[in-house]
């Protein structure tokens, strides 16, 4: 999907006022993401691909300093928003994951959430994000993984998009990204009879979500 059909997704979502109350995800942070970056001292965030931004949000909540970008206009306003109702600031950008950069700039975290490209286009991505990382700075992604296929489980059904651990393992190339330690990458199971971020419809009781956390 490019960013016009994301604008629209999102925009129906906000109009419908359906689901959870307008917004298109739900308003809580992944949970990996509270569990991985829970025990990390607050720096300097990025969150690429953010939505509306939900996990910007809860990160600068806990102290980070977030900068957040999507390519969608509309997600983007919404997580405007939701950070003005929520009593946060977050450096809301408008920009393309695969091609954005910030000359120069690291993060001490660096945050993936369901950001489903083709391969090499998430390659990219996964390659640059890590070689942004500060000394000591964490790179987590998360996606829904190509097991899901064919089970009913919420998330894109073109496995081309899908990930496995095998192909975000792979974007940590130490020749090309440097001194950067994969210290999870695995699939992980989400029950959707308990999972307040997204609750399943019936079709599926668990999800598999592939989780990369990186170490610089
Ligand atoms: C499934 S949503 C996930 C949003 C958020 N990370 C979360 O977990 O709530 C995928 C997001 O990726 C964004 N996106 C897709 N391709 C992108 C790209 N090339 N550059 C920036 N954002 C992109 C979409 O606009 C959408 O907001």
């Amino acid at each position: 999907m490019d960013a016009t059909e994301w604008d629209t997704r999102y925009r129906l979502a906000r109009e419908a006022q359906a689901g959870q109350a307008g917004r298109l995800w739900s308003a809580l942070p992944a949970q990996i993401v509270q569990d991985t970056v829970s025990p990390f001292t607050p720096g300097r965030a990025l969150d690429l691909a953010t939505g509306d931004g939900r996990n910007a949000i809860w990160l600068a909540g806990r102290g980070w300093a977030v900068t957040a970008v999507d390519f969608s206009a509309e997600a983007i306003g919404q997580a405007r928003e939701h950070a003005a109702a929520a009593g946060v600031a977050v450096d809301w950008q408008v920009g393309d994951a695969t091609t954005w950069d910030p000359a120069g700039e690291t993060f001490d975290l660096i945050t993936v959430m369901y950001l489903h490209l083709p391969e090499p286009a998430l390659r990219g991505v996964v390659e640059r994000a890590a070689a942004r990382l500060s000394p000591g700075g964490h790179l987590v992604v998360l996606g829904h993984d190509r097991a899901n296929l064919g089970t009913g489980a919420p998330g894109p059904t073109n496995r081309d998009i899908l990930y496995t651990p095998e192909l975000l393992r792979s974007c940590i190339d130490p020749a090309s990204v440097g001194a950067v330690r994969v210290m999870r990458c695995e699939t992980i199971r989400r029950d959707l009879a308990t999972d307040p971020e997204a609750p399943g419809d019936g079709g599926a009781a668990f999800a598999l979500d592939t989780l990369l956390v990186a170490e610089a």
